[in-house]
């Protein structure tokens, strides 16, 4: 997701018939000293995705405020009642550095790096699940729905249902979901999948996520499974695929604003004019491929398939789990790479890549996605990846190509993109050339069937579908 600060956030179109209480590691609010409140909205899609529903129907959040030790009394801001759950320095380190982002992390994308399997950071993970899921109990109205998010919370539903057997309970999971091969290395695999089975209603990103956990559920703790219905301990779980989307409407609004095509227009001149701006905007995460990207673009340009007087390249690279080893070694990797090629490539105040490590706001974003006439999204697995979708609400000029990796779960409806392995060096090298020569009418018809998927399958209507599949499921209850 951006790191988008949210503003205003328009009203929800559908909103929940019961008191909806959301779960998610972050909340939708962090400590800023700066506002009247001493709060301002956290950044990234879910916050913008569920605020405008939870507002509307009054509804309640339970999560970290982001700081250690940090547990004011809960709140009510813009509408909500927000309870915060208190994260301690030592559960930082072993809850969400370690077993979350060193364990599942690396486990649930493919394996791409090493993970960490510790019993003290399990111990950390069940414990700040217990207290999450103690306060659900706790506050949850008796005909709540009660939504978890993502894979930091994934005993939080059987621990609730033990708790609060009156509420239904779902799920929702943004990131990819393992086969069967690679999540049984778990040592703790029962216990996720059972926390999980606590569920009425089970959310993937991918007809494959739901897949993977389904023939978990079988292979592991021979649950019944009969379609969509997973039964275990004499309880049924409804299992699907919801694809997460954006606020369509909200980035088409922006890009056609006249400061971002001022802004637009001043980051073209600042990079000197060039021919072709090829775009990376991503988290400074292993998963992203970014250092395949820069390879592939060297390559390109030492062959001399691209002139580095004609292109250059941009990338973002947000900050994040700095404290966590694997991405330290990626910094490195990636800035490494970044020298390496402007060192050769580029000329006296023209670098042929413009690296930013830094969290850019939403609006800087917006106009740089207008900016770049070719955006490289090619991750070596990701659960959805929003930047592709946001680029393509952003180019309301109907023009720009998206090269994007098919193990992105995007790939699934960006059929019009240029999709490509990113396992294979010298395809990533012809798609990024096909983009970059793509003549203007193959791009318009691409760009403009990839502006129409986004636009019908946005946001509200991602929130829309799942309380509509969690309202039935707690009618069949
Ligand atoms: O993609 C999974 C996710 O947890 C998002 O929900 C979140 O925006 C992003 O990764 C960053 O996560 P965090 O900074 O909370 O570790």
């Amino acid at each position: 997701m951006t790191e988008a600060a949210t503003t205003d956030l328009a009203p929800a179109k559908g909103n929940p018939t019961r008191p909806i209480v959301i779960a998610a590691n972050r909340l939708p609010v962090m400590r800023d000293d700066e506002t009247e409140t001493g709060w301002s909205p956290s950044p990234g899609g879910l916050v913008r995705a569920l605020l405008p529903m939870l507002r509307d129907s009054g509804g309640t959040w339970v999560g970290w405020t982001g700081e250690a030790d940090d547990a004011p009394a809960p709140f009510t801001i813009d509408g909500i009642d927000v309870h915060p759950v208190e994260i301690s320095t030592e559960e930082i380190e072993l809850y969400y550095e370690g077993f979350s982002n060193d364990g599942l992390w690396p486990l649930y994308h493919d394996a791409l790096r090493e993970s960490t399997f510790d019993a003290h950071q399990w111990d950390a993970y069940h414990r700040v699940n217990e207290r999450f899921a103690i306060t659900l109990a706790n506050i949850a109205p008796p005909d709540a729905i009660v939504w978890v998010h993502d894979y930091q919370l994934q005993l939080v539903p059987a621990m609730l249902r033990r708790q609060r057997p009156d509420v239904t309970i779902a799920f929702f999971l943004h990131i990819p979901f393992p086969p069967v091969e690679l999540f049984s290395r778990l040592p703790w695999r029962d216990q996720i999948i059972e926390g999980l089975l606590g569920c009425d209603l089970v959310g993937f990103q991918r007809p494959i996520g739901a897949a993977n956990f389904t023939a978990c559920a079988h292979q592991l703790l021979d649950a019944k499974v009969d379609d969509d219905v997973i039964t275990h301990a004499g309880h049924d779980s409804v299992v699907g695929h919801f694809p997460i989307s954006i606020d369509f409407a909200e980035v088409e609004e922006m890009a056609a604003g006249r400061a971002t095509r001022k802004l637009t227009s001043q980051f073209r001149t600042r990079l000197g004019d060039p021919e072709v701006i090829l775009l990376g905007v991503d988290r400074l995460d292993y998963t992203k491929g970014i250092g395949l990207r820069l390879r592939a673009f060297a390559a390109l340009l030492e062959s001399g398939e691209l002139d580095a007087e004609r292109c250059v390249m941009v990338q973002v690279a947000t900050p994040t789990r700095e404290a966590v080893e694997h991405y330290q070694d990626e910094r490195h990797e990636i800035e490494r790479l970044v020298g390496e090629i402007n060192g050769r490539y580029s000329r006296i105040g023209l670098p042929v890549v413009h690296y930013l490590y830094q969290t850019l706001s939403y609006d800087d974003l917006i106009a740089l996605y207008r900016a770049g006439d070719v955006m490289l999204v090619t991750p070596f697995r990701d659960g959805m990846n929003l930047v592709a979708k946001e680029y393509a609400a952003a180019h309301i000029d109907g023009d720009g190509v998206l090269v994007l990796s098919e193990f992105a779960g995007a790939a699934d409806e960006l059929t019009d993109a240029v999709l490509v392995n990113p396992h294979d060096d010298r395809a990533l090298q012809e798609a990024i050339i096909t983009a970059v020569e793509m003549h203007r009418g193959e791009r318009r018809t691409r760009m403009g069937a990839l502006r129409d998927q986004v636009r019908r399958m946005d946001v509200q209507g991602w929130a829309d579908r799942f309380l509509a599949a969690m309202e039935s499921v707690s009618e069949r209850a």
